[in-house]
């Protein structure tokens, strides 16, 4: 042994061929939230932006709702279920460590025997994983990978809790990604601030969620700029031509400040998924795309830049070219 091993010959590229989304059925309103604890809808509209939200029922889990996703996401590239051969469940909700969710969605989709796992990078979880996916197909590893983001937040927050109950809610958003000798999703520019671990953690598994806002707030609307250009940068566009921005939806001001600062062309189209949504962390920014996509605002071949990005502190930002 000369101590080299043979390596697979991979794609030039990968692209994104579909996206798909699932919202939980129950709408759950800001009134309806004010009845329970001391807050109102002027007050929620005003600081975070958020109208309404959903909250996924008994019959919602996450593999479900990731079924549903990724079902509508494979039906709207055209790839059927037996070509998947990497499944990737972005999610911080999982209701168990044990097993990962990913081997399940793929057996419910009848994928086969596909890599299966689950990633957990919080708010930022669907870029890393698109990340890891079009890394994967680029060495050879992967032909046809499923993204999925999928999310039951209102199982850790605390419904009495004014301060995190507005903010969160539930869904599940999907994409299907292909090699391609012309790519379409561009290198990612990740990274994270373990210094702010404790920003927005869980402490153990019989407590809810705990958040120091006003500092995730400081962070992403001061820190991530510069992530998001070097994004555009290293895939060779020029972030004047960004025809759509969807950033994770944390908080409709952290997304208005960011247009403000990046500079984007004056008719960009801006994910506000926020607004009836709410924050669904991983799923976020495959449902904002999901939805901008069926109303005609993203229309094939348009690049759009992504950045996600929450607990850990975690980030990740890539520009794709939409399906
Ligand atoms: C959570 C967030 C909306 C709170 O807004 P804020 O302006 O920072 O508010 P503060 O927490 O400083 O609280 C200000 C006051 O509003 C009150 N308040 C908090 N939540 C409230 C609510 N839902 N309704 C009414 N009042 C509320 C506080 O008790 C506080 O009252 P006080 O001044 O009498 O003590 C804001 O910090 C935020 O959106 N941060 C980003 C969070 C985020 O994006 N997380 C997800 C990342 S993935």
């Amino acid at each position: 042994m000369n101590g080299s091993l043979n390596l697979r010959a991979g794609a030039n590229g990968a692209r994104i061929l579909g996206f798909g989304d699932y919202r939980p059925r129950r709408i759950v309103t800001n009134e309806e939230i004010s009845r329970r604890v001391d807050t109102d809808d002027e007050w929620i509209r005003t600081r975070v932006g958020i109208s309404e939200r959903r909250f996924a029922g008994a019959d919602e889990s996450i593999v479900d709702m990731s079924v549903a996703a990724a079902g509508k996401a494979l039906a709207n590239s055209g790839v059927l279920a037996e070509d998947i051969d990497t499944v990737i469940v972005a999610t911080c909700t999982a209701p168990a460590p044990i097993p990962g969710l990913a081997p399940e969605v793929a057996h419910r989709l009848s994928i086969g025997t596909p890599g299966a796992y689950d990633l957990n990078a919080a708010c930022a979880g669907f870029c890393y994983g698109l990340s890891a996916a079009a890394d994967a197909i680029r060495s050879g590893s992967s032909r046809y990978a499923l993204v999925i983001g999928a999310e039951r937040l209102t199982d850790w927050t605390d419904q009495d809790d004014r301060g995190t109950c507005i903010i969160f809610g539930d869904g599940a958003g999907a994409a299907v990604v292909a090699a391609s000798d012309t790519p379409g999703i561009g290198p990612v520019v990740w990274g994270s601030d373990g210094e702010k671990s404790r920003a927005i953690s869980v402490a153990d598994r019989f407590s809810y969620m705990e958040m120091d806002g006003r500092s995730v707030y400081r962070w992403a609307t001061t820190r991530l700029a510069d992530s998001a250009r070097r994004a555009c940068e290293l895939a060779g566009v020029d972030i004047g031509d960004i025809d759509a921005f969807v950033p994770h939806q944390a908080n409709l001001r952290i997304v208005d400040s960011m247009v403000k600062t990046l500079k984007f062309k004056d008719d960009i189209a801006v994910a506000r998924d926020i607004v009836t949504s709410g924050n669904t962390s991983s799923a976020s920014i495959p449902l904002a795309l999901t939805a901008m996509i069926e109303r005609g605002e993203v229309k094939t071949g348009d690049t759009a830049l992504l950045l996600g990005f929450g607990a850990g502190l975690t980030y990740a930002g890539q520009v794709i070219i939409c399906p």
